[in-house]
């Protein structure tokens, strides 16, 4: 039985002001995965998401969520989501509980008890009577995943969601998500530039660079890509041997210094090639893949455009 997506963005298309800011995005997301969207500063992430959640409306391509298209059938396509889009939008002179009281009273559905819960999930029930003004951006933060959870969307966006948390607010925040996903089903969109937050957090990643995916992968595979360092005497020849040969994108890291990823390709038969080719070896080391390895790779030399 096919399950169906939670999320589908097809060929979703953005230009303002005569830029194109999004460049044809394709994504499928289904219940109980975690997806990062990762990308520099500039990308193009924030724009997504406002098409997404219908802020803004796309200049080509289509949003689905649950099956309901977002340009056709708004109210039912946004009933399955909550969000956060840049920062929380809550009340400073009101309470916590005053302002999820005020948006549990757009839903129906909300229970006491699920205001309860949530408070609880994102531990602010000891601050929940103070007026918001009074809180730091990190208690800000958890208010606002409070609210966003409280309707048990089926779909949660979060765009830079730990901004501001502390190291222990990103574990809590983190096993927090790791729940919602894993427990009830709920799929996750998180935006971010925290490379060890994505790879610590999210089953899958999309790099975003200038407007396009220009990589999607399972974070687990990323880390366990077999990453090699080779430091040898002539890198441009090596880095094209690896490429004609199999089809290994390395990068020069310093004169004499390069890096790539074999994936399953056996190390040994790419040394002799290297020697039997005149290549002067003097190191080889394996490291582990990181998510940061591949961002750079991915993304080197970008500027904020
Ligand atoms: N209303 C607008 N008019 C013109 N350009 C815009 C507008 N909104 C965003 N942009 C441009 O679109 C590009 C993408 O912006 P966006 O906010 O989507 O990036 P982002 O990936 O969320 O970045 P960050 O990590 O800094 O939040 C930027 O170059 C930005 O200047
Ligand atoms: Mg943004």
């Amino acid at each position: 039985m096919q399950q169906t997506a939670v999320l589908e963005l097809i060929n979703l298309r953005k230009t303002l002001k005569g830029k194109e800011i999004v460049k044809g995005i394709n994504l499928t997301l289904f219940p109980s995965q975690i997806f990062g969207f990762l990308g520099p500063n500039g990308a193009g992430k924030t724009t997504t998401i406002r098409m997404i959640v219908g802020l803004i409306k796309p200049t080509e391509g289509s949003v689905s969520i649950c099956g309901y298209s977002v340009a056709h059938d708004f109210v039912k396509a946004l009933s399955n989501v909550g969000c956060i889009i840049e920062s929380p939008d809550m009340y400073k002179y009101l309470t916590g509980m005053e302002n999820l009281l005020q948006f549990a009273a757009m839903d129906k559905k909300i229970s006491q008890q699920r205001i309860k819960d949530v408070v609880e999930m994102v531990g602010l029930q000891h601050r929940l009577n103070d007026k918001v003004s009074t809180y730091s951006l990190g208690m800000r933060q958890r208010l606002g995943i409070a609210q966003a959870i409280m309707s048990q969307p089926k779909l949660l966006i979060l765009d830079e969601p730990t901004n501001g948390l502390d190291p222990a607010g990103m574990t809590e925040f983190r096993n927090l998500i790791r729940k919602l996903a894993y427990e009830d089903g709920m799929a996750v969109f998180v935006s971010s530039h925290l490379l060890l937050e994505i790879q610590q957090m999210c089953d899958v990643v999309s790099i975003i660079k200038q407007g396009s995916v220009i990589k999607t992968a399972n974070v687990q595979e990323i880390i366990h890509d077999n990453r090699i360092e080779w430091q040898l005497n002539n890198p441009e020849k090596a880095i094209a041997l690896l490429r004609e040969h199999w089809n290994i994108e390395a990068v020069q890291l310093k004169k004499n210094t390069i890096s790539g990823c074999l994936g399953q390709h056996p190390l040994a038969k790419i040394n002799e090639l290297f020697i039997r080719e005149d290549i002067a070896l003097t190191y080889c080391s394996t490291k582990q893949n990181t998510l940061e390895d591949l961002f750079l790779d991915l993304t080197e030399g970008d500027e904020i455009v």
